[in-house]
């Protein structure tokens, strides 16, 4: 920049600048293999990794919501802690076996040795399971996955740039908040990222609205449905097709949460797979830009 200096000064100081640059960068290349993560710490010795199953994962997610959620979220999307959905694209299970198990000295980020190496392992399954459909690259074509969308009733229950329903979450910048394997999840296993346990669980509180609520009517009869409001006398549920339950309380034999259920319908088997990809491109698309002139992010 400034090239009316010393340039032969300017000259050494720049080739030593460089000179150093390299160093470090052999240093870190020479210690990559063998270093955990970029922090130094060496791995505390530990059985080694076994299989990942659909098992190992769904015990890591167990484990994730009761330890890792009040940080990370439950989806690993974030809260107070970074989004780590695709951290497994970087590290490999070892890495990530080290990061946990240590923790990050001054970050925020504990160690959770104390979990023991059978569920550190299936907590790096769970986190490894977050990115695993791959880069995140988005496969489909977004302009026929909105066509997608309309054709299937999403916008009854969702809305984007203020129009649709609100039984779901607005979905106008759904693409800044998910991931690609999250939204396809989400359509062919609604409530999979719903919380399984909500003791304790503060981040997400959008989420609440919709959990699902089953009342049992001293008939036998039941109703499920989210809850719109509830008060000493009554509960009011809405059920799926949108329709207010208005219940006395007097009425009611018992109420119960139906954790990890959401009313969005299975699109599993209804859309095909090329459908599927489309819509997830569609919804990765939606930014929020559009109602942000110019799409400044
Ligand atoms: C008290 C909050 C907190 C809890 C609980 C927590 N983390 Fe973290 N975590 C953090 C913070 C903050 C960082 C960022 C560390 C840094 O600055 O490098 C982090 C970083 C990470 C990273 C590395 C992200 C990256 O891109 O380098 C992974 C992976 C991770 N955490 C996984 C977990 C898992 C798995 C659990 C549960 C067993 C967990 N964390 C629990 C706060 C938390
Ligand atoms: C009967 C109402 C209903 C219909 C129809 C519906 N959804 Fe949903 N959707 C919900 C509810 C409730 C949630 C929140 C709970 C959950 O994640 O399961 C949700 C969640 C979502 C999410 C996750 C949003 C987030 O921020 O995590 C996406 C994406 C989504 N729906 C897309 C769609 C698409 C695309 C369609 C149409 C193919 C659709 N939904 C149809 C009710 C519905």
């Amino acid at each position: 920049m400034n090239r009316t200096g010393r340039p032969f000064l300017s000259a050494c100081f720049l080739s030593a600048r460089f000179l150093s640059a390299l160093v470090v960068a052999f240093a870190i290349a020479a210690w990559a293999p063998i270093a955990p993560a970029q922090f130094g710490a060496p791995p505390p010795p530990h059985k080694a990794h076994p299989p990942m199953t659909a098992e190992s994962v769904a015990q890591g997610k167990m484990i994730f919501q009761g330890t890792c959620a009040v940080c990370h979220g439950i989806d690993g999307s974030g809260a107070n802690g970074p989004n780590i959905q695709s951290v497994a694209l970087s590290m490999g299970p070892e890495q990530l076996y080290t990061l946990i198990s240590t923790g990050v000295m001054g970050s925020g980020m504990p160690s959770f040795e104390s979990l023991g190496e059978d569920k550190l392992w299936q907590v790096v399954d769970y986190v490894t399971s977050l990115s695993s459909h791959g880069t995140g690259a988005v496969i489909g074509n977004a302009a026929q996955g909105k066509e997608v969308y309309e054709s299937n009733g999403c916008s009854s229950c969702h809305s984007i740039d203020g129009r649709g329903g609100d039984s779901g979450p607005d979905l106008s910048k759904v693409g800044a908040d998910r991931a690609g394997t999250f939204l396809r999840d989400v359509l062919t296993d609604p409530g999979a990222n719903l919380p399984l346990d909500t003791a304790g669980l503060q981040e997400r509180s959008a989420y609440h609205a919709y959990e699902m609520y089953r009342v049992t009517l001293d008939d036998g009869k039941t109703v499920t449905g989210t809850r719109v409001n509830e008060d000493s006398f009554s509960i009011q549920l809405r059920d799926d097709k949108g329709e207010l339950h208005s219940i006395e309380k007097f009425r009611v034999q018992k109420i119960e949460k139906v954790p990890g259920k959401s009313f969005m319908p299975s699109y599993k088997g209804k859309l095909s797979d090329t459908q599927l990809n489309d819509l997830v491109a569609y919804l990765s698309s939606l930014t929020g830009a559009a109602s942000q002139a110019g799409g400044a992010q």
